[in-house]
């Protein structure tokens, strides 16, 4: 039976390639661009939640942003506080807003992380407000696993990819990402509710 996805961010990148590789096998997908759901907006998310009816299987929290190298004295404290709002509270708000259509679904909620945001790997190359970020989001992660029993939460990594986030460096396209995360979103079992995990799910430390 086909199911329907929820991606959010879906106008480039890895969000595209999800949207593009969701509807090529026949599911259903909801494929929200900014315009249509600003995360850092709580009236822009519930807006477009208005505008969506019907149970969601699978949302995919993807939508994000990153920053240039900071420094201090002199970092860029607004830029810092964009990212943070986007990444992680921008979760929360489409969680928040969309939970009851992921109740009346399957009620997977993928939610876009980084290695950067693990504290137990940390790693010091990292961009500070992207690792506070991710490390808050993956906090989101284990709070829903803990108080909502309806809804499977993970965070998952896509693993360093060619985008605008990612740079022209990394050694995988959006498209490959996107075909690896839709394996180990299928490959999901109840033991990796709450988890957070690479494409291939291994476990990667808080
Ligand atoms: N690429 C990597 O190597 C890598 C590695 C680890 C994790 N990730 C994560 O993977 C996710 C996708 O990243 P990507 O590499 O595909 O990045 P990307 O190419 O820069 O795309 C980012 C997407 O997020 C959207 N977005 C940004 N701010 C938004 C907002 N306020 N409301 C709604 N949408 C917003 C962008 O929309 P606009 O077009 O409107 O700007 C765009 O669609 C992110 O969460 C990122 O942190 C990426």
């Amino acid at each position: 039976m086909a199911l329907t996805f929820l991606v959010t961010g879906a106008s480039r990148g890895i969000g595209a390639a999800l949207a593009t590789a969701i509807a090529s096998r026949g599911d259903k997908v909801i494929a929200l661009t900014r315009n249509e759901l600003d995360v850092r907006s709580v009236e822009s998310v519930r807006a477009a939640r208005a505008r969506v009816s019907g149970a969601i299987d699978v949302l995919i929290n993807n939508a994000g942003m990153t920053g240039g190298p900071q420094r201090a004295p002199g970092m860029d404290l607004e830029r810092a506080a964009q990212i943070v709002d986007v990444n992680a509270l921008g979760c929360l708000r489409v969680y928040d807003a969309f939970a009851d259509l992921l109740r009346q679904g399957r009620g997977v909620l993928v939610n876009v992380s980084s290695e950067a945001g693990s504290l137990g790997a940390f790693r010091a190359s990292s961009k500070p407000e992207y690792a506070m970020s991710k490390a808050a989001l993956n906090a989101l992660t284990l709070w829903i696993a803990a108080r909502d029993p309806e809804v499977f939460p993970v965070s998952l990594h896509p693993g360093w990819t060619r985008t605008a986030t990612g740079g022209d460096d990394a050694p995988q396209s959006a498209a490959e990402t996107a075909e690896k995360m839709l394996a180990a979103i299928d490959a999901l079992g109840p033991m990796h509710r709450g988890g957070f995990f690479d494409t291939a799910l291994h476990p990667i430390a808080w």
